[in-house]
């Protein structure tokens, strides 16, 4: 199933690759910071035409045309085109597509690649994590030496303040950090050891669902900002780590 998965999504990176004047086809969805590109509709076409034969019966859960339907029963693709579609339409080259399958709410399989690097992480529940087929896993390094990434939760501008607040805690705790534009990618970056931990106060199932997978198979740690479960039927805040740096979550004021 991974292996049929990333097939069809690197062809769906081939419709990325292949942009060209991107800002002629862009539109505002609902405001100047929240953009939509035939891009990112083309690549959601392709991969609804292509996974639900997967999995016979399996819906398709996909950020641009999210259909009624419920993806926490029986199979359910969870779908981000491209996630860090501002990225992408100022050609910096920060976006990736992110899949997840998941079966009566759990994620059983998670891709997320990015074509600008030709990486592709995957997991299956169980079975590890990966970038281009090669095994990876979170950081050991404490936070003190170490970088975070946070996202500002755009499109829910109420989490300003909190979100600041978070921030300036957790630098005050670690190196430096990060604001890279594309949620799947930041939680790669934590699965893969680049970055220790990532946090975001709001995210949508299609932002974290395949990511989170990639992050607790690698051996971290995937979690509401309450500590709670993700759930992948609603948009939520999102806590990633290595081992080492999770208990901070409980000392800092969220
Ligand atoms: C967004 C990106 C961004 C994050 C937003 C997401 P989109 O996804 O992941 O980094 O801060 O919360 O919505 O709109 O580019 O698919
Ligand atoms: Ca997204
Ligand atoms: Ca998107």
């Amino acid at each position: 199933m991974l292996d049929q998965m990333i097939a069809i999504v690197r062809q769906a990176g081939e419709i990325i690759l292949s942009a060209k004047d991107v800002a002629s086809q862009t539109h505002e969805k609902t405001s100047a910071a929240d953009l939509v590109t035939e891009y990112d509709l083309a690549v959601e076409h392709f991969l609804k035409e292509k996974l639900p034969p997967l999995v016979p019966g399996a819906i398709f859960f996909g950020e641009e045309e999210a259909e009624n339907a419920d993806p926490s029963r029986g199979w359910a693709f969870i779908v981000d085109p491209i996630d860090g579609t501002t990225n992408f339409v100022r050609d910096l080259r920060q976006s990736a597509i992110s899949v997840a399958l998941a079966k009566d709410g759990a994620v059983e399989y998670g891709v997320v690649y990015d074509p600008f690097r030709n990486e592709v992480f995957s997991a299956r529940r169980g079975g590890g994590a990966f970038r281009n087929g090669q095994p990876i896993h979170v950081s050991s390094r404490p936070l003190s030496e170490g970088v975070f990434g946070m996202g500002t939760a755009i499109y829910r501008r109420e989490y300003l303040e909190p979100t600041m607040r978070l921030t300036e805690q957790l630098f005050r705790r670690s190196c430096d950090f990060r604001r890279m534009g594309a949620a799947a990618l930041d939680l790669c970056n934590v699965a893969c050891g680049r970055t220790e931990l990532f946090f975001e106060y709001s995210l949508c199932p299609w932002d974290y669902a395949a990511g989170s997978l990639l992050v607790t198979e690698a051996g971290g740690m995937a979690c509401t900002l309450e500590g709670a479960p993700l759930p992948i039927t609603e948009r939520c805040s999102v806590w990633v780590s290595n081992r080492v740096n999770h208990p901070i979550l409980q000392e800092l004021e969220v």
